[in-house]
Formats: structure tokens, C-alpha cells, sequence
């Protein structure tokens, strides 16, 4: 599959495209640090939220368990400064098989996609560390922005909406950064254009599952619900923004 033929189904979904202005200032050498600092915590918080769903509908015990001391090293860098990359190079192994709640009504076909997801947030984090310590880059902490937080204050609190709900949200998310990796690659050197292309197709990928699984959870049409958080996706992405991120608004220069 070619890359736009990627992409389409990606920019039709989304409600709007990246402003040229976040590209501006995205593309400065002197933002880069801030991008991959972002981006970085972005890979962890994917793998963490994919978590969190399975842990919350899908998965025993034991295997919730395994789960969270697969992400412990990532977690472990990033909030506590444990580690390196050294360390983290042998650390994306499931100890355990995930096994399903007992009457879990999601079963095998969320905690498989998750999973894998996970497995590959977890190495897209190595690989963005790698290119930060290759070009000494330190970590030194990042604030959240008012993305996520913006479309999660939506959420409805009874299930399963609620879970349909965060599968939007995941599908919104893997979206609109898979469409910022190809609106921003062209603009970046070879190897950071190398790799956000090589990012294109996991990332399309994830944003098809959340969308598949929403809809089959559902089991009824969720045009409407898709449409209502497409536009607040779009808002958050087409308005003026103070902070500058990898998935923040139009760039308030001051
Ligand atoms: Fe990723
Ligand atoms: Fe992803």
C-alpha cells in the first residue's frame, strides 16, 4: 500500500489538516528537542492508555500483573529517571500469555490488537530515546498538553459507552499523529524523515483497530458519536494554542 493510499482514509477520517503554522514552528531546529521529548512520552502514554483498557474490560488478574511490569522500565525512565537505553534494550518482553476475564464480554480480539500495540509503542519509545541520545537529547521532563485531556473530559460515564468512547479517542489520536508524521517528515532531516515515515504504517494501523473495535463493542452505528468527537479533535487542533507540542493547536508565537 503506498502512502497516500495510507494516508487517505487518515484525512478523511480527521476533520481538519495540521496548520501550516504548527509545521512552522515544528520544523525549527531549535523545537526539535521539545517534538521528541513529546513524542517520547506520547509512545509511553499510547501503550499505557492501551493498557489501562485492557486491564480495566479484558484481562484476569495475573495478567493485568504482567502487564504492568512490562511497562515498569519505560515508566521507571521517564518519571523516575531509571535507566537508559542500554537497560531498556532487552525490556520489551511479555513475562506472561494474557489470558481473558472470566465473562469477559470483550475477550480475545481487543486484548490481541492491544497487546500488540503495546508491543509496538513500547519499541517506537526505544527507537525515538535511541535518535534523542544519538543526538544528546536529554529527557528532562514534559508537561501534558490540553489534547488528550480535551476529548477525554467527553467521555460518558456509563459503559460501555464509556469504553466507546476511549476507542474514539485512541482512533482520533493515532490519526491525527499518524497525518502529523507525513505533514512534518518532508520538512526534518534524512533520519528523522526515515523514520516518522517508518512510523506510518503501525500508527494507521492502530488508529483502524481503535476505530474496528468501537464499532464492534457498539454493535451499533457510532457515525454520530464519531462525528462529535472528530469536531472537538478539530478545535483542539485548529485553535490557538499557548503550548507548543507534538499534538497542540495553532503555535500562539509571543
Ligand atoms: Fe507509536
Ligand atoms: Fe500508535
Amino acid at each position: 500500500m503506498s502512502y497516500s493510499e495510507l494516508l487517505s482514509p487518515i484525512k478523511s477520517f480527521l476533520k481538519c489538516d495540521t496548520p501550516d503554522k504548527w509545521i512552522e514552528q515544528a520544523k525549527k531546529p531549535e523545537n526539535l528537542p521539545v517534538i521528541l521529548r513529546d513524542h517520547l512520552a506520547c509512545e509511553l502514554k499510547a501503550g499505557q492508555t492501551a493498557l489501562f483498557l485492557i486491564r480495566k474490560y479484558a484481562v484476569d488478574k495475573e495478567s493485568g500483573k504482567a502487564l504492568i511490569e512490562w511497562l515498569e522500565p519505560y515508566e521507571d525512565f521517564l518519571y523516575r529517571k531509571q535507566g537508559d537505553l542500554h537497560s531498556l534494550a532487552k525490556k520489551n518482553n511479555l513475562s506472561k500469555s494474557i489470558q481473558p476475564k472470566k465473562n469477559s464480554p470483550y475477550g480475545k480480539d481487543l486484548i490481541d490488537k492491544m497487546v500488540l500495540l503495546i508491543k509496538e509503542e513500547l519499541h517506537h519509545f526505544y527507537q525515538v530515546l535511541e535518535i534523542m541520545v544519538e543526538r544528546d537529547i536529554p529527557f528532562d521532563g514534559i508537561t501534558a498538553g490540553r489534547y488528550a485531556k480535551g476529548m477525554m473530559k467527553n467521555v460518558k460515564t456509563h459503559e460501555p459507552d464509556a469504553l466507546i468512547d476511549k476507542l474514539i479517542i485512541g482512533a482520533y489520536i493515532e490519526a491525527r499523529s499518524c497525518e502529523r508524521f507525513a505533514k512534518l517528515a518532508p520538512h526534518l532531516d534524512d533520519e528523522l524523515c526515515k523514520f516518522y515515515v517508518s512510523l506510518l504504517r503501525s500508527e494507521a494501523r492502530h488508529y483502524q483497530d481503535y476505530l474496528a473495535l468501537a464499532q464492534k463493542i457498539a454493535g451499533k452505528d457510532i457515525t454520530e458519536r464519531i462525528t462529535f468527537f472528530g469536531q472537538i479533535e478539530a478545535e483542539l487542533i485548529s485553535t490557538p494554542d499557548t503550548d507548543f507540542k507534538f499534538h497542540s493547536g495553532v503555535p500562539l508565537i509571543v
